[in-house]
């Protein structure tokens, strides 16, 4: 008997496992009860429909779409309407939207509600040098009364729950007096994802900012970063008291970490990790949403690297590196998974 799934993709944990914690949902609103309190991340070119649906039927709470640009969502251009595509079944969804004028803001935000969203959430945490070098995303944190500015103009606006997701700070931490500034406003949640846009990605997210920020204000807070199983879920809950958490990376070829959080959640024992049958099921599923919605030519252009995911760090990819070299048709895709679990199971 060789390696499983299961121990080919260890949990990513060195210390000491924190006790369980069991959370009750997170109520935004009326129509955005957050059930279980954990949320699929925005982003960019990954959190499409077909991500979402499958992250909502392994149990996230909710999902939350790309970030899209507010003026393209006023111009109504072709980009922006495509990443509005919501469908009933994912509900509740919030739609992160990117803009730092007010009115723009604002009309964006109706145009989000009346697609159906249950909540729309403007994006402060944005690092990237295209976006900040115009006054996006991160580069909000350094003006604080715009930030309220902003959030008062987006919440007058329309009735769904407006959200902001933010950074630690630019450089240095401000994230209480930019979340004091959203809650004055009328935002009704904070999400902190605990680095600062100076560190980018680098080293671990700084659990103490988010701790901070629960003690001094008043609307919900969700926190982010380097949530990838249910123990590092524990810790975010149980070191910052956060009311929900939000999983981006490690949910990427691994959409059963919303199932694991969610059992764990509740008090249940943790799902078994999948076997390999249980792999290639989910891997199957997941490129029939994705043909149902976008036709197989964009399938099989953008499925590459979430096939890759999957079997990320396992004895396969580099036979999936291979077999993914000429994928055109649904055949080639589904004889490329078959080919990956093979040499999985081979390695077995
Ligand atoms: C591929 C990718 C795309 C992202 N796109 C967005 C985005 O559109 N909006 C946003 O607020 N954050 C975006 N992020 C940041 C994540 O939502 C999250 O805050 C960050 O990755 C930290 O969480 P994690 O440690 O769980 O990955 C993106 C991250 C990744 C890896």
């Amino acid at each position: 008997m060789g390696l499983s799934f299961e121990q080919l993709k260890p949990l990513k944990w060195g210390g000491e496992i924190p006790d369980p914690i069991k959370r009750e949902a997170m109520v935004l609103g009326e129509d955005c009860v957050v059930d279980p309190p954990v949320i699929l991340s925005p982003m960019a070119a990954v959190t499409n429909p077909p991500f979402r649906k499958l992250c909502r039927e392994m149990g996230a709470g909710l999902v939350v779409t790309e970030m899209i640009y507010a003026r393209g969502l006023i111009h109504r251009d072709k980009k922006s309407m495509r990443l509005l595509d919501l469908r009933p079944e994912e509900n509740p969804v919030s739609v992160q939207i990117y803009g730092k004028e007010l009115d723009e803001l604002a009309q964006a935000c109706q145009i989000v509600q009346e697609a159906g969203a249950n909540s729309v959430d403007l994006n402060m945490g944005c690092p990237m040098k295209k976006v900040v070098s115009s006054g996006h995303g991160a580069a909000l944190l350094k003006d604080t009364e715009k930030v309220y500015q902003i959030f008062k103009s987006m919440s007058e606006a329309v009735d769904i729950p407006v959200t902001g997701k933010i950074r630690a700070g630019w450089e240095d931490s401000n994230a209480v007096e930019v979340a004091q500034a959203m809650e004055s406003g009328g935002a009704a949640a904070v999400t902190i994802h605990g680095r600062t846009r100076s560190d980018m990605y680098d080293g671990h997210a700084d659990l103490r900012v988010i701790s901070e920020l629960v003690k001094a204000v008043n609307i919900k807070v969700v926190g982010n970063g380097d949530v990838s199983d249910y123990i590092s879920a524990r810790r975010m809950f149980s070191v910052t008291g956060c009311d929900a958490i939000m999983v981006a990376r490690g949910c990427l070829g691994n959409p059963w970490v919303f199932r694991e959080i969610a059992a764990d959640l509740r008090g249940e024992s943790i799902p078994e990790r999948p076997t390999i049958e249980g792999l290639e099921e989910t891997v199957s599923k997941h490129v029939q949403l994705y043909i149902d919605d976008f036709g197989i030519e964009v399938t099989s252009r953008q499925i590459r690297k979430h096939l890759l995911w999957y079997f990320r760090d396992t004895p396969a990819e580099v036979v999936l590196r291979l077999a993914l070299k000429n994928i055109e048709t649904q055949d080639d895709i589904k004889r490329a998974i078959r080919d990956a679990c093979l040499a999985l199971k081979n390695d077995t």
